[in-house]
C-alpha cells in the first residue's frame, strides 16, 4: 500500500475524538462482547459457536477445519492470528474456537501486559489446551514479545532471574496452549511474532445479506419484531459492522419504546432512529462527511497526503487510516493512490446527495 503523507503548515492541536460516535466500530459500554463485561449482563447477542456464526465464510471453513483435525489429533489447535477492521467479530470468533475446542478462552489485550509479570501470571496459570485470547497484539511490548516466543513454539517460558553478573535464566514447562492475537493493523506486527501463527486469517466487512441475517437474528434475541425493510434499512447503514448493527438495533429499540409502537417496527422508524443519530443513508456519521468535505473542498477532491487530512481534522493518521477510511474504501467513496488520497465519483455523488 503506497502512502504519500505531508504534513504543510503546523498541525492544529488533535482534537478529541467524538465520544461515542453510534457508528464507532470500536467498543463501547453497552455493546455486547465487552469483555470487561461481567456474563451476566452480556445481553447474549454473541454467537456461542460456529454454526450460528453467520458470514465471514472462508473464515469459518478455515477454522472449521482447524478444529476439527486438532480434536481428532487430541492435539493442541495452532496459534491463530485474526485481523481486519475494529467490530468484525475478532473477540467473538476467539471465544467460538474456545467453545468448539471444549476449553476455556481466556481474554486480555497487549495494553494490559506491560511489565513482564502480567504476561508470565497469565502464561503459569494456563491449563492444557486453552485458549489465550490477545487483544490489539501489535501493542504488545518487546519484552512481553519476547516472552511469548517460546512459549509460543515451545511451551516454554524463559525467565531472567536476579540482576547483573549473578542473573540467570530459568527455563519453565507451560501447558500446550493456543494463542489467538486480534488485531487492526497486521502490518504493525514484527515479523518474528508473524511468523509464529500457524492460521493468519483476514475478516472482511459483512455483505448485505449477511448482516441482515444478524439483524434478524439479534432481533429475534431482544424479542423485537422488525418488518423485513427495516432489517434490511440497518444492515445499510451499519457499515458491514455487526457491532454497529447490534447498537444501531438497540437505538431503534429505544425509539419503538418511546413512540409505544404497536405493530412492527418498520423502515420508517429505524430512519426516524438513525437520523436522530445523524447517521446518514449509507452509514456515513459527520466524521466520515468531514473527511470527503474537506478533501472535496480544501484539496480539489485530491490527491492529499494521510498525515495533512489527519492534522486538519485533529485525529490520529493512523486512526484515520484503519478506523475511519477503511469503510470509505469498501464503499468506493475514496481511493488510495500513490499520491495520496482521492474523492471517488460515487463519494462526490453521495455527499451531493446528502
Ligand atoms: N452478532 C455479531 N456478529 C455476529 C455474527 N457474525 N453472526 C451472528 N451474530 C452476530
Amino acid at each position: 500500500m503506497a502512502i504519500v503523507s505531508s504534513s504543510a503548515g503546523s498541525p492544529r492541536p488533535r482534537k478529541e475524538r467524538e465520544p461515542n460516535r453510534v457508528v464507532d466500530a470500536a467498543r463501547q459500554p453497552g455493546d455486547d462482547l465487552d469483555p470487561a463485561v461481567p456474563a451476566s449482563r452480556d445481553d447474549g447477542l454473541r454467537p456461542r459457536c460456529l454454526r450460528d456464526y453467520i458470514g465471514q465464510r472462508e473464515l469459518k471453513q478455515v477454522l472449521g477445519i482447524a478444529v476439527k483435525a486438532a480434536l481428532g489429533r487430541g492435539d493442541v489447535l495452532d496459534h491463530v492470528l485474526l485481523y481486519g477492521p475494529p467490530g468484525l467479530g475478532k473477540t467473538t470468533m476467539a471465544m467460538v474456537l474456545a467453545e468448539e475446542l471444549g476449553v476455556k478462552c481466556r481474554i486480555t489485550s497487549a495494553p494490559a501486559l506491560e511489565r513482564p509479570r502480567d504476561i508470565v501470571g497469565l502464561l503459569v496459570n494456563l491449563q492444557p489446551r486453552e485458549l489465550l485470547f490477545i487483544d490489539e497484539i501489535h501493542r504488545l511490548s518487546r519484552v512481553a514479545e519476547e516472552l511469548l516466543y517460546p512459549a509460543m513454539e515451545d511451551h516454554r517460558l524463559d525467565l531472567t532471574v536476579g540482576k547483573g553478573s549473578t542473573a540467570r535464566t530459568r527455563s519453565l514447562d507451560l501447558p500446550p496452549f493456543t494463542l489467538v492475537g486480534a488485531t487492526t493493523r497486521a502490518g504493525a506486527l514484527s515479523s518474528p511474532l508473524r511468523d509464529r501463527f500457524g492460521l493468519i486469517q483476514r475478516l472482511e466487512f459483512y455483505g448485505l445479506d449477511d448482516l441482515r441475517s444478524i439483524v434478524e437474528r439479534a432481533a429475534g434475541l431482544l424479542a423485537l419484531d422488525l418488518t423485513a425493510d427495516a432489517c434490511a434499512e440497518i444492515a445499510l447503514r451499519c457499515r458491514g459492522t455487526p457491532r454497529i448493527a447490534n447498537r444501531l438495533l438497540r437505538r431503534v429499540r429505544d425509539v419503538a419504546c418511546v413512540r409505544d409502537c404497536s405493530g412492527p417496527i418498520d423502515r420508517l422508524l429505524v430512519d426516524e432512529a438513525l437520523t436522530l443519530h445523524r447517521v446518514d443513508g449509507r452509514g456515513l456519521d459527520a466524521s466520515d462527511r468531514r473527511l470527503l468535505e474537506l478533501l472535496l473542498q480544501s484539496h480539489g477532491g485530491g490527491p492529499a497526503g494521510l498525515d495533512t487530512l489527519a492534522a486538519a481534522l485533529g485525529e490520529d493518521p493512523s486512526t484515520l487510516e484503519s478506523v475511519v477510511e477503511p469503510y470509505l474504501l469498501q464503499l468506493g467513496f475514496l481511493q488510495r493512490t500513490p499520491r495520496g488520497r482521492v474523492v471517488t465519483a460515487a463519494g462526490r455523488d453521495h455527499l451531493a446527495a446528502a
